[in-house]
């Protein structure tokens, strides 16, 4: 069921509480990476064009109670210059002295909270905590897919204490992510990297049920490997779900989605050599070719130690691959997003998403508790009509 969207708002002569995922990475004090900062801006500029006086919050690290090195300072300065105008950094989220500094901003002027998280009551979902935070405010926007899976009070319990509604990457998030596994064109190709099967057995389970193709790479296709009976030395691997990599081959087989596992690989560079560190050349070659031929692909996850140009090749010889196609292709989840990034490729895929856990818990059918208390769009006529003596009371 689609959300109610800022384009059911009128934000004039509103103050609004944009909750946006500003967890970005820093380096020396500045912003590293300002991917999630650039995504969040069409909905900022929709609610200040509208007139509204916008409040942004975030989180930003985990910290354990204030911590100056995770304010969010560095944002605001980034966030100033891509707006193009100056939005100051309030001292706190909460408060007598913050009510006042939002109270002071004009309409169609943005502030930044300082960092949620310096508030334990934060992460608890505590009602006091998400009361304070919607206080001065009219209306509650959620544009913070990244976060989407939290169920803390600047991304669910506020929800329920403001008029809320979804902002325009929240709502696009959500849309090509269930729509990826409601009506893939075909063929559909997955490309699933990254250290461990543990932390992708529900994702790899959910895939196998819908995707034509599913490629593997990474570290968990050691543990794949090893359950097929190939030696890998003392490659990274999680012997105790050897059963569960089985698994998962069974009901591809059962299912006729063909399981593409590496053929060749590249090894550790030390004396023992002994590591799978990357796809071969023969194994690119093959995901490439699925690629070429597939019409829809979801990727997320390196396919080796790509933080080291000994073993990229793999990883980003995927992002080539993509980036020339006219496939839809979907890039979910931090470090396949990264490779995209660094490679100037983000431009090429249909859609990167900004969220990493929560785009994989969507994709696994679990409900994102952000996203789940927005209320519904338009509900449909009957719920109106059963709905309406309880309204009318
Ligand atoms: C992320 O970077 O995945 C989100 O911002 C969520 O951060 P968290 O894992 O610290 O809750």
């Amino acid at each position: 069921m689609a959300k109610r969207t800022i384009a059911d708002l009128d934000p004039a002569r509103k103050r609004v509480l944009l909750r946006a995922d500003l967890n970005v990475p820093l380096a020396n004090g500045r912003v590293a990476d300002d991917s999630r900062i650039r995504a969040t801006l069409p909905t900022l500029r929709a609610l200040l064009d509208g007139g509204a006086m916008v409040a942004l919050c975030s989180h930003l690290g985990r910290p354990k109670g204030r911590d100056d090195a995770l304010s969010l300072s560095p944002v605001a300065e980034r966030l100033s210059e891509l707006l193009g105008r100056r939005v100051s950094l309030a001292a706190d989220c909460i408060g007598n002295e913050v009510a006042e500094e939002i109270e002071a901003t004009p309409f169609g002027q943005a502030i930044l909270l300082e960092n949620v998280r310096f508030h334990p009551g934060e992460e608890r979902n505590d009602p006091e905590f998400a009361k304070a935070l919607a206080a001065p405010f009219d209306a509650y926007v959620n544009d913070a897919f990244g976060a989407a899976h939290r169920a803390h009070a600047s991304t669910e319990g506020v929800a329920h204490l403001l008029p809320a509604y979804a902002g325009l990457l929240l709502d696009t998030e959500v849309r090509v992510l269930t729509d990826l596994l409601t009506a893939p064109e075909r063929p559909f190709l997955a490309i699933i990297g990254g250290a461990k099967v543990s932390s992708k057995i529900d994702v790899l389970r959910a895939l196998v049920a819908k995707a034509d193709v599913l490629a593997i790479g990474g570290g968990m296709a050691n543990t794949f490997l090893a359950a097929t009976g190939t030696d890998i030395k003392a490659s990274l691997s999680e012997p105790d779900k050897e059963d569960e990599a089985r698994a998962i081959l069974k009901v591809a087989k059962g299912r006729g989605v063909e399981v593409l596992l590496p053929t060749d690989m590249i090894w550790s560079a030390d004396d023992h050599g002994d590591r799978i560190l990357d796809i071969g050349p023969a194994t690119l070659a093959r995901y490439a070719a699925a690629v070429a031929t597939a019409r829809t692909v979801f990727w997320n996850g390196p396919l080796g130690r790509f933080e080291d140009p000994a073993f990229a090749a793999g990883t980003n010889g995927i992002a080539q691959a993509l980036a020339k196609g006219d496939a839809t292709t979907i890039v979910g989840g931090g470090e396949s997003v990264q490779a995209v990034e660094a490679l100037g490729l983000a431009g090429r895929m249909t859609h990167v998403s900004t969220g990493g856990g929560a785009a994989l818990e969507l994709i696994e059918g679990r409900t994102l508790p952000g996203v789940a208390a927005i209320p519904d769009a338009n509900p449909p006529a009957h719920s109106q009509m059963t709905t309406g003596r309880a309204a009318d009371a």
